[in-house]
Parts: C-alpha cells; structure tokens; sequence
C-alpha cells in the first residue's frame, strides 16, 4: 500500500531518526534533512493559500512507494486535513478571534493552524503534538513562512495538568473514537475550569457528528474544499469550524 494510502492507522518501527518527546527545543539534523528531502514545499490546494507547508505530495517518492519503506510513524504531519484547513482559514479571516490571545493548538500536525494564529497576532502559541517528528515539521513550516518557531509540546497533554489558555483550536482531531472521548471530556474541563474558547475544525467525521458531540457545538462557518483537497480526501466537499460550548 502507498504511504498516503496507509497513513489512516498503520503503526511503524524503525526510527532510528526520531527524536525523544517532551519540549522540543532543537531540529535534530539527520531528521530535518529527510524531511527537507522527502516532502515538497507548497501552498496551493488548499484554504490557505498564504500558507507554505512541508507536505508529502504526489511528486514525493513516498507518495508511491510501499508504507513499508518509511523509516517514521505516520506522516499525519505531511497531511494539511481539511479540519486545519478550514480552521486556520477562520483564523486568518477573523484575526480578532486570536489578537493578543494565548493558543494551545491541541494536534497541531504540520503546524498550519497554530501559524495561522501567529500570523493573526497571538501573544503566545504553544504547538502539542504526541508525535515529535511532527514538532520538527512545525518548526521546518515557521520558517518557510518566515515566523519564529512556535515552541513544540510532544508530551500528550490530556495526561497533564491543565493550563488556562485563552483559545484552544483543534484540527481534525475527532478521527479515532477513544482520541474524540479523551478529547471531549478534557474540552469540557477546560471549558469549566478556565472558561477557555475552543474552536475545532472537522469535516463531518463520523466520531464528531454524534448526538453527545453535536449538543456541545455550534457551527460558526462552513467552507468548501478545493478540488485536489476533496480528491485526496475520499469524497468529503466541505469543512467546517465550530465552537465548543458545554451546557450546564
Ligand atoms: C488528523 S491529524 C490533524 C493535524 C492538523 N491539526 C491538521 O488539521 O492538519 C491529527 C494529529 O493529532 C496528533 N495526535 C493524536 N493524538 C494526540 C494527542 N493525544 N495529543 C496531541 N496530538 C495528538 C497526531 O499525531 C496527528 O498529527
């Protein structure tokens, strides 16, 4: 099966190249090079066209070749999904949301969301995500788009004491059914807690389209996928944003 294909929940070994979880600090060289390799640099095809990523696209090897080649996990890192996509979208054309506001932007994968609220004036961002290849993405994605690095969490943050941000965006993170009830239920002490304004960017995944989810949301924009977004997305047409709001 080619990469793309398999990157929906294969699990691989032999990662020699990868770098340890907590904060990342510094882009262990021999990574960054396979990336800089092995990914293409673009930023057409997507919501954000004023964005440049570090993605796996159909002129990379990897794109083809067999799964079993890939030297790393996943490469969820190397996708920009369409619940980033329309998030990051909202963030750029609502800049009032995030301006001189702290973000966790809770899997943050390439990184395209939490540089969309750098780049519409948040006073902090904080990158999480479990897979520290992907704090390496981020970082490699800040300079393409001339930003200083956001600082990268690889530690699962739903397993540490909650911090009182401000914003907390997810993109595309209701995919897996244990994640999305891990996910809802630290949402909703965040909420309580801290009174923390939660956005989320999903597409109409089956784990986020449930009746427990939908009563906790409300939809504030809707966008539609550009062509090689919905292709490399299975028929999907639309993304959108929504606000995570408990009720009592
Ligand atoms: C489908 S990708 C979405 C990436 C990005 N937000 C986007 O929309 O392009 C999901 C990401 O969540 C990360 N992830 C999964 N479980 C996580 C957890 N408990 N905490 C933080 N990140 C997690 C994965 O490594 C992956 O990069």
């Amino acid at each position: 099966m080619a990469l793309r294909a398999a990157c929906r929940g294969v699990v691989r070994g032999g990662l020699a190249l990868l770098p340890q979880r907590g904060v990342h600090t510094s882009l262990d060289p021999e990574v960054k090079a396979f990336l800089e390799a092995n990914t293409e640099v673009t930023n057409s095809g997507s919501l954000t066209p004023e964005i440049q990523l570090r993605l796996l696209t159909p002129r990379c090897k990897f794109w083809w070749e067999r799964a079993e080649q890939w030297p790393l996990g996943d490469p969820y890192w190397a996708i920009y999904w369409p619940g980033g996509q329309a998030l990051s979208r909202y963030l750029l054309d609502n800049p009032e949301v995030v301006r001189g506001k702290s973000v966790l932007d809770l899997g943050s994968g390439c990184g395209a969301t939490a540089i969309a609220a750098k780049m519409s004036g948040a006073s902090r961002v904080l990158a999480n995500d479990i897979d520290p290849v992907a704090g390496i993405a981020v970082t490699l994605n800040c300079e393409l788009n001339r930003l200083e690095p956001v600082p990268i969490l690889t530690q699962n943050i739903l397993d540490l004491k909650q911090e009182p941000w401000d914003l907390v965006v997810l993109g595309d993170m209701f995919y897996d059914e244990v994640l999305a009830h891990g996910l809802q239920r630290w949402l909703e002490n965040c909420f309580w807690a801290h009174g923390t304004h939660i956005l989320i960017g999903d597409p109409g995944r089956a784990q986020f389209s449930g009746p427990s989810m939908q009563r906790q949301v409300r939809c504030l924009a809707e966008y539609a996928l550009p062509e090689p977004t919905r292709q490399d997305n299975n028929g999907l047409t639309t993304s959108a944003v929504w606000n995570f709001q408990p009720q009592p």
